[in-house]
């Protein structure tokens, strides 16, 4: 049944992107079963997405931001494409972001209060803002009235835990997986065997998408994105992204409440909002209506007043969302037919399969939009599309392998998990694993540990030949 779904996976995307329809049938026995579809090629839209709307939204993310429209204080990069740019714009990159944190009495303490855990690597350094407020002017530097001085960030004293790594991970597909329902990743946790059953994880929506009616403010979503799945959301992963790796901080409407959650802006080793006004970048004040109607003044980019019932989501946050939501999944490779058949029951029996599922995900019959709010302007994934991304989007104990980074009062237990890694796409990749430390497949599978050891010790006792076709396979996704 393993191997029938994951050849199902090529027939069905063709078959979708030629007839719109989706049919999927049974793959001929033998080795022949492995056989290439005509898929999109990396970084292709799926199928019957408005073309317009996708040309904005890829030239929103890849447009590199300045000071001036509110890059900083902190930041890692000034652009979502400057990252995500491995293979194609919304790939996997280079960069690997730092976090640190500290156990006191075996829990978690991010270190909000001193700019933790995220470790932003750059900040604007000194600059002249010749607005600057009164109340905000020569606090820098005594004589310079205008001049704003922002250290960098750094590991505090007091962490335990120092530059945690994460590796800038690859987007292509994830609007399918948004899509997905809570209760189908409820079932995948609940068919996994005790020893390795993955934890999944609920966390509170803080930004919702107003195209999904099962979305509110603080209503709970399985997360699903990020090393950690700590995120439930694309939309919701955009306005954070757009704060913590660009430093441009956003406001937006949810039915009538104002969401503010990314509308501060970060401080080098102190809590958000604490620099002076005005030393947090260049970008315009908000008008005196919006800082009336409780917009921090130093918000790069607000809708306004959230009156009545009013819904709107910002602009940029909205388009970043939109790109990522029509990303098609990344092609297979059936090149190396024979090493790939060879592999993939090895897959399966070495218990890759058991995080790393192969079950075919498919989308609803009518998947919600992503919606700017207006009902009018949206991104939607096909309905029923079935694809395989190899993860079931849980999080487990990796033992050794984990990041210990985690939630205030996390257990060290806790902070020790990770979301199953989506195997997609992997080919396009140079660096594994959520620090990056590793280059190739082998070394990634050698580094699992907690749930994933009997796994690994099962790779690690195929011989030479068998370790290659796994390695093939693996590849091939
Ligand atoms: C400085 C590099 C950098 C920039 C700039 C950046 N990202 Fe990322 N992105 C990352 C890293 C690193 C991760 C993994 C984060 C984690 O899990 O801790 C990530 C993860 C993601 C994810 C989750 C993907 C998954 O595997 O679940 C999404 C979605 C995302 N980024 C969207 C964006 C958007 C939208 C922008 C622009 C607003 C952006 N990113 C800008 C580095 C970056
Ligand atoms: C207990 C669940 C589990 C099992 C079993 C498992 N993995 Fe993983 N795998 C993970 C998790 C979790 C990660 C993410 C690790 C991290 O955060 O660094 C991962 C990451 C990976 C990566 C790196 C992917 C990336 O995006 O960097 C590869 C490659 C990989 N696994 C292959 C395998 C293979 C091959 C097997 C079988 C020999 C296997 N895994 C078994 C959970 C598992």
């Amino acid at each position: 049944m393993n191997r029938i779904e994951s050849v199902c996976y090529s027939s069905c995307i063709s078959v979708l992107a030629s007839f719109g329809v989706l049919a999927c049938s049974a793959p001929p026995e033998g080795e022949s079963a492995v056989t290439q579809g005509n898929q999109e090629l990396l970084g292709d839209p799926v199928t019957g997405v408005n073309a317009d709307l996708l040309t904005e939204a890829k030239a929103a993310f890849q447009t590199v931001e300045s000071i001036n429209d509110g890059v900083g204080p902190i930041f890692n990069e000034r652009s979502c494409g400057g990252c995500h740019a491995n293979g194609a714009v919304g790939g996997a990159g280079e960069n690997i972001e730092r976090r640190f944190g500290r156990f006191a009495n075996g829990a978690f303490d991010p270190l909000a209060n001193v700019g933790g855990s995220l470790r932003q690597l750059f900040s604007l350094g000194n600059f002249n803002n010749p607005n600057l407020p009164p109340a905000s002017r020569g606090l820098c530097q005594a004589g310079n009235p205008t001049l704003c001085c922002i250290p960098t960030d750094v590991n505090p004293p007091q962490a335990t835990v120092r530059d945690a790594g994460r590796l800038t991970t690859p987007l292509f597909g994830l609007g399918l997986v948004d899509a997905m329902p809570d209760s189908f990743f409820d079932g995948l946790a609940a068919a996994e065997p005790s020893a390795i059953r993955g934890v999944v994880s609920r966390v509170p929506v803080v930004l919702p998408n107003p195209g999904d009616p099962t979305q509110s403010v603080n209503s709970t979503r399985v997360g699903r994105f990020g090393w950690k799945a700590g995120v439930a959301t694309l939309l919701q992963f955009s306005a954070d992204a757009y704060l913590n790796e660009m430093g441009i901080s956003t406001q937006s409407c949810f039915r009538g409440t104002n969401i503010l959650a990314f509308a501060v802006e970060n401080a080098p080793n102190a809590p958000g909002g604490s620099l002076a006004e005005g030393c947090d970048d260049l970008a315009p004040f908000q008008s005196a209506a919006n800082v009336a109607a409780g917009i921090p003044r130093t918000t790069d980019d607000a809708v306004g007043p959230c009156d009545g019932s009013r819904t709107e989501i910002q602009d940029d946050v909205f388009l970043f969302a939109a790109f990522m939501t029509t990303l098609a999944p990344p092609p297979r490779d059936l090149s190396d037919q024979a090493s790939v058949t060879r592999g993939q029951p090895l897959f399966t029996s070495t218990g890759c399969a058991g995080c790393h599922v192969t079950t075919t995900f498919r989308t609803p019959a009518n998947p919600f939009p992503v919606d700017i709010g207006d009902g009018v302007e949206t991104a939607r994934v096909p309905g029923n599309f079935a694809f395989n991304p190899y993860s079931d989007f849980l999080k487990h104990d990796m033992g050794s392998l984990g990041d210990q980074i985690g939630n205030a009062g996390d257990s060290l237990a806790v902070t020790r998990q990770m979301r199953t890694a989506p195997l997609w796409g992997l080919r396009f990749r140079n660096h594994l694993l959520h620090d990056g430390r590793a280059g190739d497949v082998a070394t990634a599978v050698r580094a699992h540990d907690g749930q994933g050891a009997a796994a690994r010790d099962a790779f690690n006792r195929l011989n030479a030949a068998d370790q290659h076709n796994l390695t093939q396979f693996v590849r091939s996704l």
